[in-house]
């Protein structure tokens, strides 16, 4: 049984007994005054009866008294009378009249009680002997051994009337009896309800909650009760407990990191070793190759004719040239070789980054006068952003900022192999380092390089980052240049962002942090924020003299 409903029950059960015993405690009173008020009745129509047929002469006493019982019963009156003694003579039998009249007898005086009917069951009569005296009789002082009662009457009433008023009495009230009963009931249950089972209710929710691992909960703060402690209680246990699952979701997350740096690392020192023992092992006889084919160049060019008479008169390509040419490309194809050993090195060699004050539109610049030869070549239009008159320096190496430039263009023009837009731009930036919205807004300087190729398509956005991870011909990438630049931008405390889709260009926009201090308001004014793209209609086109070759 739940608890509320056995309280109730209890509570209920008690008050009914109360209300029951006193019920019952007055119906008796009641059935005494009742009686009583019989009985004082009976004592004063006994004294009427006494002066009417007082003093009672021996003779003619029998008629006397027969005509009064017989009055009384043709009058009706309310006690019947009966002679139970004239003289000696004894008229009744009954022994509850015999009792009586020897009461009567001993005290001098009427007696009178109530009786339980012998024959009907329940029916009830009131009787009284009263004793008659003569003249002598009267003269006597009571309970004069003398004084002789000459006759003794009876009288006689019917007292149910005492148990049907009871009985009507009760029926009146058991109706506000049961009503009564019904309120307690209600009263209790619906006290109990409000002060102990609801809050016990939400108590219990509350604790299923934590069960399902919802920690979110606050209950019952308002309440100054044993209830309102156990809550109190109770929401310090939560409270303790979301911070231990904080901390251990903390804890993870850096053990999370620190094992994926360390797995980083640990492939870094593998390339390194690797590539070292690359260098050491491929880098000289790659020299002596590259070398000697530069050196079967000279020495042939330097020695013939591009063209020579077979003695037929006419001339012919000398066989000389196709040496010449093969080993230009040898020398190429040597040098690309180097160039990736070079990269691998760059790659692995893990070096941090000399920090002197760059500016970085000069940076790009140069790095576009690197590449202006190739742009021309594949027909691709160089379009550079005048950069903010205002733009600060940035700590940072470089050597390696232009590295990741170098990189970032190579791509572009990779991206672009039948011509197109390359546009690239430098600002100065007020933001939060992507993903941590905790972190205090900072000063960076961006440098975004757009092109129009084919895109990156969504399943390979997450991988161009990766180590070794290039959708170019097999020989043509070697998957390290994003790498590369990844780390580069990483050291110098900045990110790369790139926003592309299948067919609509590629923007890589690196944020670089200035380390300069901001005034507090120029966040959240929005002071000092600059959109980032750059404005195709103030661009340069490749005229531009740092895009000429
Ligand atoms: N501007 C770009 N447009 C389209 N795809 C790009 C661009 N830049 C990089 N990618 C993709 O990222 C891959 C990895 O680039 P990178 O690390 O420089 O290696 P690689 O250039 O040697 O392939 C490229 O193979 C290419 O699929
Ligand atoms: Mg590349």
């Amino acid at each position: 049984m739940r608890l509320g409903t056995r309280v109730t029950v209890v509570t209920t059960v008690l008050v009914a007994a109360v209300l029951a015993a006193t019920g019952f405690a007055a119906l008796q009173v009641r059935r005494a005054d009742l009686e009583a008020d019989l009985s004082r009745e009976a004592r004063e129509i006994a004294a009427a009866l006494r002066a009417g047929l007082e003093p009672l002469e021996a003779e003619g006493a029998t008629e006397t008294l027969e005509w009064r019982a017989y009055s009384a019963r043709e009058n009706n009156e309310l006690f019947q009378l009966e002679i139970l003694r004239v003289g000696d003579e004894k008229r009744t039998d009954d022994p509850a009249w015999l009792l009586l009249m020897q009461g009567a007898e001993i005290e001098d005086a009427p007696v009178g009680r109530i009786f339980d009917s012998a024959k009907a069951k329940g029916a009830r009569s009131f009787a009284m002997a009263v004793p008659l005296y003569d003249a002598a009789g009267l003269e006597l002082p009571r309970r004069h051994p003398a004084r002789k009662a000459v006759a003794i009457m009876g009288m006689r009433r019917d007292a149910s009337f005492i148990g049907a008023e009871l009985t009507a009495t009760a029926r009146r009230i058991f109706p506000l009896y049961v009503a009564v009963v019904l309120l307690v009931a209600g009263v209790v249950s619906f006290a109990l309800r409000r002060t102990a089972v609801l809050p016990l209710r939400r108590l219990l929710e509350g604790i299923d909650a934590v069960g399902e691992g919802d920690l979110s909960r606050v209950i019952l703060v308002q309440r100054d009760d044993e209830i309102g402690t156990i809550a109190g209680r109770f929401n310090a246990m939560t409270g303790s407990l979301r911070d231990a699952r904080e901390d251990g979701r903390r804890g993870a997350e850096a053990r999370l990191a620190l094992e994926a740096r360390l797995r980083q690392s640990e492939k870094l020192a593998t390339i390194g070793q690797m590539a070292a023992e690359i260098a050491h092992e491929v880098g000289t006889p790659l020299n002596v190759i590259g070398g000697r084919a530069r050196t079967i160049s000279k020495i042939i060019a330097r020695q013939s004719n591009p063209q020579r008479d077979d003695g037929s008169g006419e001339l012919v390509p000398n066989p000389s040239a196709e040496i010449v040419k093969n080993a230009g490309i040898i020398g190429g194809e040597v040098e690309r070789i180097t160039k990736i050993i070079r990269q691998v090195l760059d790659f692995s060699r893990q070096r941090g980054p000399t920090i002197t004050r760059v500016r970085v539109p000069s940076i790009a610049a140069e790095a576009v006068g690197f590449v202006a030869e190739a742009t021309r070549r594949q027909g691709i239009t160089v379009e550079i952003a005048p950069a903010p008159a205002e733009l600060p320096d940035i700590p940072g190496d470089p050597d390696q900022i232009q590295q990741v430039c170098l990189n970032l263009l190579m791509n572009a023009i990779h991206a672009m192999p039948t011509g197109g837009t390359l546009r690239l731009g430098v600002e100065r930036v007020v933001r939060r380092k992507g993903g941590l919205d905790l972190a205090a807004p900072a000063e960076y300087v961006t440098l975004e390089i757009s092109d129009s190729g084919a895109g990156i398509p969504e399943a390979h956005r997450d991988r161009i980052f990766e180590p070794f991870f290039t959708t170019r011909d097999e020989g043509q990438g070697t998957g390290l240049g994003l790498a590369v630049s990844n780390g580069i931008v990483k050291d110098h405390d900045g990110w790369i962002e790139v926003d592309s889709g299948e067919g609509r260009g590629a923007v890589f926009r690196v944020y670089l942090p200035t380390g300069n201090a901001l005034a507090p308001s120029a966040f959240d004014t929005g002071r000092g924020l600059r959109p980032v793209r750059p404005q195709p209609d103030v661009a340069l086109a490749a005229a531009d003299p740092m895009g000429k070759d």
